[in-house]
This record gives structure tokens, C-alpha cells and sequence, in this order.
């Protein structure tokens, strides 16, 4: 995804609808995109892992022609083997064309940098496109202490990648893309000004290993505020959106699509 490709949306799901919910959805969306004319490879969605395989059959199956991409929500910092429950990002493979990974839902549940460093070597090592979200927590911050404390939370995943011997340089190559996603803006209603994500755009393409990669925004966007995040220039450019709540009517996903140009 360079600066001139058309912008990217990811849907992210959650745990919000059962599997069977989750296929119809889908199946809305594909349809409204066909006739909306959705840009190929302009969407992509993220399901539970339960419904991961029947979204993605469907979407492969009936509507190829939207080249609509299928995200995982999480994978398992091990490799295969006796770990009940785990999913390992090898497994996702035919699956999954990334995973989201660090997602301030899972840090709250402890999951810290060098988990999500450790996540990040295993989709480079299966070939699947790490989405790291990084967000601050404060709503009163300045600008300039958010991008210190993503900055930060970025050098804490690398640090976690390097454990395992994945070194910049592999972690630059992998495609990975950013999801700048405040804490403070997801499912509040109050989404990050523009003018901070930019700023934060252009810390994190500061480091050495994001210097080209796609950045996105997430955090209570919907179909007024989406366009105002798309676009910009150089290290200040934003490639695409995270979208939490809006995701989830084929409606409100539409008017976001609309918004920043991928659909009619
Ligand atoms: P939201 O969620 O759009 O509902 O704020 C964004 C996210 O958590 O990815």
C-alpha cells in the first residue's frame, strides 16, 4: 500500500456477532460493494476468529472480483504445538491476509510490547502482514507526550521482534503497517483531531524501520469525520482507517467508503 494506492479500510469486528452473523454481514457488504462499485483491494475485514474461515470462503468464493482482504484479530506470539487455545499465525495462512496485533482491547488484558514483538516475528515468519496498533491513553495529553508514548510503545514491540531475532530490517520488509489508534478516542464518540494524527504520522515515520509504512487511523470514525484523516503528504500521510462501531452497519461502512473516495 504506497502513498498513491486508493486508501484502505479495515473493518474490525470484534467480538460483536456470532459466526452465522457474521457471514451475512459480509455477504451485505460484498453485495452493496458490487453495486457501489468498492474499489478492489480498498476493504478489508476482520472477523472473530471462529467466523475467520466462513467469511473468508465467502468473500473468495462468491465475490473475488472485490479482492476484499480478511484480517485476523490476534495470533499467538508461539509457534505450533501444544498450546491450547492458541491460534499460531502459520495456521492463518490461505486464511488471513494479516493480522491486527496489539490492539489496546488486548493490552488491557496485559498484553505488553514484548508479546506483541514476539507476534509480529511469527507473521514474518508465515508471510502475513503485521497491523500494529499502537494508541496513547491520555485525552489530555499534548501532542507532543502522544507521540512519545507511541513512539515508545513501538520501540517496545521491536525490542520484543528482536528477542526472537527478527531483527529492523526484517521488520521494515514485512509490510508491516501502523494503526494509530488513542485509547481515549475507540468507542467514545471522540475522535483524534486530524492535526494529532498527522503529528504522530510523522514521529512514528521518524523511526528508522516505519520510514515507508502505511499508517492508519482508528478511533470513533464514521462517515463525517472520515475524509478529514485521509490523505497529506510525505511522513504526515495517512493511508487508510481502523473502523470499530461503524464497521458493523452495512450503512454507516459505506458512507466512510464514500467519504475518502473507494466507493460511490
Ligand atoms: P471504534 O473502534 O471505531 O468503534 O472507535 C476502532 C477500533 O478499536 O479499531
Amino acid at each position: 500500500m504506497s502513498g498513491t494506492a486508493s486508501p484502505r479500510l479495515i473493518a474490525n469486528w470484534k467480538a460483536n456477532l456470532a459466526p452465522g452473523e457474521e457471514v451475512e454481514l459480509a455477504r451485505q457488504i460484498a453485495l452493496r460493494g458490487s453495486a457501489r462499485q468498492l474499489a478492489p483491494g480498498s476493504l478489508l475485514i476482520a472477523p472473530s476468529a471462529i467466523g475467520l474461515v466462513a467469511v473468508a470462503s465467502l468473500l473468495r468464493r462468491e465475490h473475488a472480483e472485490l479482492k476484499i482482504g480478511v484480517v485476523a484479530q490476534d495470533c499467538s506470539s508461539d509457534d505450533p504445538g501444544a498450546r491450547t487455545g492458541e491460534i499460531p499465525a502459520s495456521h492463518l495462512i490461505g486464511v488471513a491476509d494479516a493480522v491486527i496485533l496489539g490492539h489496546s482491547e488486548r493490552r488491557a488484558r496485559g498484553e505488553d510490547g514484548r508479546a506483541i514483538g514476539a507476534k509480529v516475528a511469527r507473521c514474518i515468519d508465515a508471510g502475513i502482514v503485521p497491523i500494529v496498533c499502537l494508541g496513547d491513553l491520555d485525552a489530555r495529553a499534548t501532542d507532543v507526550e502522544r507521540c512519545d508514548a507511541v513512539v515508545d510503545q513501538w520501540r517496545g514491540v521491536l525490542a520484543g521482534a528482536a528477542a526472537l531475532q527478527r531483527e529492523e530490517a526484517a521488520v521494515s520488509t514485512s509490510g508491516i503497517i501502523i494503526a494509530y489508534e488513542p485509547v481515549w478516542a475507540i468507542g467514545s464518540g471522540r475522535p483524534a483531531r486530524p492535526e494529532t494524527v498527522a503529528a504522530v504520522a510523522r514521529a512514528l515515520r521518524s523511526e528508522a524501520e516505519l520510514t515507508s509504512a502505511p499508517l492508519l487511523y482508528g478511533g470513533s470514525v464514521d462517515g463525517k469525520s472520515a475524509a478529514g484523516y485521509v490523505g497529506g503528504s510525505g511522513a504526515e500521510r495517512v493511508d487508510g482507517l481502523l473502523i470499530g462501531g461503524a464497521s458493523l452497519e452495512v450503512e454507516s461502512l459505506f458512507q466512510i467508503a464514500a467519504a475518502v473516495g473507494v466507493s460511490r
